[in-house]
Parts: structure tokens; sequence; C-alpha cells
């Protein structure tokens, strides 16, 4: 039996989340397994019902369970609170701090079907399967702040902080999960040119690329890199870099997936893994059943994966969603020539058809 933290957080978190767990329900009695879901409150869903973003019971919650699944947290409404209390910081962060989730692994996979969903020429984004390991408890987002006032004006400061144990352990990843990928090869992005935390972080990725010849390392700066993405993104297997520029390359690179409804990741880490959509809570298109589930879905795949060591029942809900797309099926964000507009709800059940194994 396994315990799933289910927390959906704010705006469209309480759409997707169900619909995945609809996928896990299933999933557990076609591979006989029992899954147990309890619901949490976290984001500014837990301010508005409790006031504060990520209450004690939740955190015990998230600590005595197996696997986190996590939908969205933040929105407008809770943006002007100060910052102990603001959902992205008190939560989130929090919680991936709190947890030990220091490697937020993100799956840009482009699907055949996705193609002209792209914003992308075909002959440059088909084929796109990149994984993203992006570090998730150091750096800008971690390091001390501050604010003062000093001759009239003020100042405020933010800190990157890497110490080499932290930059080995997701470099160790990085090379691990290489290994086991078609292409062998390791991009290293940093801003080596400019900051001593990117030239510490260059020697740690040397140094370790010693130890696993039989997979490339390659270093690449950070604007380098954000440029590659769109200029020819099959050149990357596994990238690896700091915390906040993984959060900015991964929404670019979500384009290169049709949607950044698409995008799926891992938090791990720890002893609980965390899964989650890479995308926000959409406020502006919240509550209108017209959310992209499958980013949240194809996270309860890797928790299959990687927390329950399901491979089979993993591939399965890929699968799934692998033939609701080439069926023709998307929700809106998944625009393409004569594409069959569903939305989130019909896009879950789509996919939980599937994994049954009936047709729609
Ligand atoms: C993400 C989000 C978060 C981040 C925000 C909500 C704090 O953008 O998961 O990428 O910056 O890590
Ligand atoms: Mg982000």
């Amino acid at each position: 039996m396994y315990k799933i933290a289910v927390l959906p957080g704010d705006g469209i978190g309480a759409e997707i989340v169900p619909e995945a767990v609809k996928v896990l329900k299933l999933v557990g009695k076609k591979y006989g397994v029992s899954f147990q879901f309890q619901e949490g409150l976290v984001g500014g869903a837990a301010i508005d019902a409790v006031g504060v973003p990520l209450p004690d019971e939740t955190l015990e919650l998230c600590i005595n369970s197996d696997a986190i699944l996590l939908g969205a947290v933040g929105g407008p409404k809770w943006d002007n609170l100060p910052v102990h209390l603001r959902p992205e910081a008190a939560s989130l962060l929090r919680l991936r701090k709190e947890l030990d989730l220091y490697a937020n692994l993100r799956f840009v996979k482009l699907y055949p079907s996705l193609v002209d969903s792209s914003p992308l020429k075909r002959e440059i984004v088909e084929g796109t399967e990149i994984l993203v390991i992006r570090e998730a408890t150091g750096g800008l987002y971690f390091g001390e702040k501050k604010r003062e006032r000093k001759n009239g004006q003020e100042i405020a400061v933010d800190t990157l902080v890497y110490t080499t144990g932290e930059i080995e352990r997701i470099g160790r990843l990085a090379f691990e999960m290489a290994r086991k990928r078609p292409v062998k090869k390791v991009t290293s992005v940093d801003k080596h040119n400019v900051l001593e935390s990117s030239r510490l972080w260059r020697d740690v990725m040397t140094r370790l690329g010693e130890e696993y010849p039989d997979v490339e390392l390659e270093h690449m700066y950070v604007d380098n890199c954000a440029m590659q993405l769109i200029r020819d993104p099959r050149q990357f297997s596994v990238i690896v870099t700091e915390n906040m520029f993984g959060d900015i390359l991964t929404d670019e690179a979500s384009m290169l997936t049709g949607s950044i409804g698409m995008l799926s990741s891992a938090s791990i880490g720890g002893k609980v893994a965390m899964y989650e959509p890479a995308h926000g809570s959409a406020p502006d298109i919240a509550g209108k059943n017209i959310a992209n589930p499958l980013a949240t879905i194809l996270s309860a795949a890797q928790m299959l994966r990687y927390s329950f060591n399901m491979e089979e029942a993993a591939q399965d809900v890929e699968r799934a969603v692998v033939s609701v797309l080439d069926e023709g099926y998307g929700t809106a964000d998944l625009k393409r020539e004569g594409f069959k507009l569903v939305g989130t709800r019909e896009m879950g059940d789509l996919v939980t058809n599937k994994v049954k194994g009936e047709e729609p």
C-alpha cells in the first residue's frame, strides 16, 4: 500500500490534480496496488482556510506519505502578502527545502502528434527529448535576502550561494541519468564568465566528469543555452543547472513540447518525492474546465516510475497519453490543424479509458 499526499493548491491546480488522481486510481486497480490518497491544503487555498500557506498538518502529511502530488500555488489574490506568507516562497519553496528535494527533473519531450502545436518549425523541434535537471534547494532562491535604506535609496540584495556538496550531488545525478539515455551527454549550464558560483559549479562538474568517462560533458553559458534551445534543441540530452537558470530555461523549453501544459516534473532527493506540473496556477483560465491536465498526469506517471518502481504502469500511462494525442484530441493549448478540442475532465477521461483499455 502506498500513501499519496494530494495537494491541489490554487487556480487550475484544483482541476488538473483530480484528473491525475483518476488515472492513478485506475492504475492501482489494474496493477493490484493499493493507493491511499489524502488531501492537504497548500498555497493560497491554505491561507484562505487557515491563515498560512503551508500548515503544519500538510507538512506532516507530506513527510508521512510515500509520494506527493501537487498542482500549483499562487495567484493575484495573494500577491501582495508579506514574503513569509506568499504562497510560492512559503509553501512550494519551503516544501522543496524541508523535504530536501534538491533535484527537480523536468521532462521536455515533444510527442510526435504535437509537432504542429509547437510555435517552432517541425524541422527544428521534431524528436526533441531533453531532461533538464534543475538544482532546487540552493542558489539565488535560498541565499540571504535583505532590503535596506542607505543615502535615501532602497537597496535590495539576493545572494547566490553554492557549496561543492550541493553541486556534486546534483552533478552526480545528471551523469547517472545521462548514462541511462540513448545519448550519453551532459550539458552543464552556468555563467562562468561572470559569476563566482558558476566558476565553482564548472570546477566541480569538470572534476566529476572524470569519474564518468563514458558520458560526454559539455559546458555552456546560460545565455547561449537559451539561444541553442530554440536554434537546435536536439543537440541536448541532459541539461544540469542551478536553480534560477533552470527555472527560466524550463519555461522556455516547454515551448518545444507544444505547450507548457505538457511539461511534467519530479522533485527528488529526499525520502519523499514530489510530482507536479512545471507550469503555474494559471488564474486567468481557472475554473473553466479548459486547462491541460496532461503535465500532471505525466508527472503521476513519473511517480509510478521513481517512487513506486512501477515502470510498466508508468509506461502504460505514457502510452495512453500518446494514443489520445495521436487520435487528435487536445485541450485548447494543444491547438493544431484538425484537432478535436476537449476540456480538462474530458482529457482526463480519455486517458483513463485508454489505460483501462477501452476505446473512447
Ligand atoms: C516553478 C515555479 C516556481 C519556481 C515558483 C512558483 C516559486 O515557477 O516551479 O518553476 O520558481 O520554482
Ligand atoms: Mg518556473
